[in-house]
């Protein structure tokens, strides 16, 4: 398995390219499955996850092409779906088992063909992540849901019918399954307590330009009035809120200088108020976001995750190490995910002064310097959480588990590399 290997010290310098968004990309390529006609996906970023959905995608009959492309000069994948005879209605385990966001495929199928059978995701790392929300909104459509053997069958006779919902907890995966499932469903389905994540409007977004009748994007309450068909149509994945937040946080716990090319503050707004109240300079221009910490004394802050527009629970473990850099005492309250500390005893292990009460705060003191060290993480978050400690501890850290990194931050090494950062990949075959 690869490891990443960083000196630290370095104060990182100079530019950084935001990719499209993972957790918008997930969504909006199983919407494609909604139509017969071919929908185009421009900013894609090259991730593992949005291979293992292709992957899926193809395994039910999906056709993909894959073209090179540019986004405001930088070199990005445009990749097109098309779907015209499905093959397959079933999402198998050794699918969902690698990726989660699998279940996307789950309100499109039954929307369009009227069945679908998916391997029931299990918890993971952080938590235990049921599907009980999806599965209770799209009963209510009118679809049939058993559980057995490990699997969803899901299945509709005819169309789903439009619903009232109330949504117990804003759930992004609910959201985006019963947006996708109400745009070819026959009626109106009134969303309350949806989710507001900027992802969510990204899929409400294409699913318009397909021909959907989505009103209240962007707030808690969302109407689909369902239509017949939907068609093609070409989308430009928003830029990747949680992978810009990581850079910033890079600026910041090196004292150092990034300009974040193509993030949007809009989304991040939590995020960046809190880093100008711990002392960073935080500019907004028109097509980037600055974060300048050059010789700067950080204050600790207390963060809690939220549903958007509040602080992002896939921020936390990024902060929670710049917490470490930062003086006087910090307490950082995880509210989304039951289990999303697991970072904390690798961070202890480089010399962190964190102490986690129960499953839900963390207090972080700051400490004059971290020393490098193997270490690893069980979630792609907190892997580069370990990433940010190891670029500001003296000597070597190794990352282990590489994996959970190349799901989520595309060209990690190249863009660190780019900015300052003392940092290469071993190549397991390199050892
Ligand atoms: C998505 C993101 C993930 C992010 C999370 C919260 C993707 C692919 N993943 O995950 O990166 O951390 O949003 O912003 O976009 N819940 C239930 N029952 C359900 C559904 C959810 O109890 O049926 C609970 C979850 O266990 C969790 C909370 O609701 O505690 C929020 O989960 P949700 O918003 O659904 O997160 P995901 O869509 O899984």
């Amino acid at each position: 398995m690869d490891k990443i290997k960083i000196r630290g010290g370095k104060v990182l310098n100079g530019k950084i390219f935001i990719s499209g968004a993972k957790n918008a990309a997930l969504p909006l390529i199983c919407a494609s499955l909604l139509t017969d006609e071919t929908v185009t996906l421009t900013n894609m970023p090259m991730l593992s996850d949005i291979k293992a959905m292709n992957a899926l995608l193809e395994q039910l009959g999906t056709k993909i092409n894959v073209f090179d492309d540019f986004v405001d000069g930088h070199a990005t994948k445009t990749y097109s779906y098309r779907t015209k005879n499905i093959e397959s209605l079933t999402a198998p385990y050794d699918y969902v088992r690698k990726m989660r966001a699998s279940y996307y495929v789950l309100g499109p199928l039954l929307a369009k063909y009227g069945k679908c059978e998916l391997s029931l995701p299990g918890g993971c790392a952080i938590g235990a992540r049921p599907m009980d929300i999806h599965l209770a909104s799209l009963e209510k459509m009118g679809a049939k849901i058993e559980i057995k053997n490990g699997y969803i069958y899901a299945e509709s006779n005819g169309r789903l019918e439009g619903a009232h919902l109330i949504l117990p907890i804003a759930s992004v995966g609910a959201t985006c399954n019963i947006l996708m499932a109400a745009v070819l469903a026959h009626g109106r389905t009134v969303i309350e307590n949806a989710a507001k994540e900027p992802e969510i409007g990204d899929l409400a977004k294409i699913l318009n330009a397909m021909g959907g009748k989505i009103e209240g994007i962007g707030t808690s309450v969302l109407t689909i009035d369902g239509v017949e068909d939907l068609h093609g149509t070409v989308h430009k994945v928003i830029a990747d809120r949680i992978e810009a937040g990581s850079y910033a946080v890079a600026a910041a716990i090196t004292r150092g200088r990034i300009e974040l090319i193509n993030a949007r503050a809009e989304t991040l707004r939590q995020p960046l108020q809190v880093l100008r109240d711990m002392g960073v300079m935080v500019e907004e221009t028109a097509n980037s976001i600055i974060v300048d910490a050059k010789g700067r004394t950080l204050i600790g802050k207390d963060i809690m995750t939220e549903p958007f527009p509040g602080f992002p629970t896939d921020l936390q473990a990024q902060f929670l190490a710049l917490m470490m850099t930062a003086e006087g005492a910090s307490m950082v309250t995880e509210t989304i995910f039951e289990n999303r500390f697991m970072h904390v005893p690798e961070l202890l292990r480089m010399g962190a002064n964190i102490n986690v009460h129960g499953h839900a705060s963390a207090i972080v003191r700051g400490v004059k310097k971290l020393s490098g060290a193997p270490v690893m993480a069980t979630d792609l978050r907190a892997s580069f959480a370990l990433i940010l400690a190891g670029l500001v501890a003296e000597g070597e850290t190794v990352v282990n588990r590489v994996y959970h990194l190349d799901r989520g931050y595309e060209k990690l090494e190249e863009k660190l590399k780019s900015v300052g950062a003392d940092i290469i990949r071993i190549k397991s075959d390199d050892e």
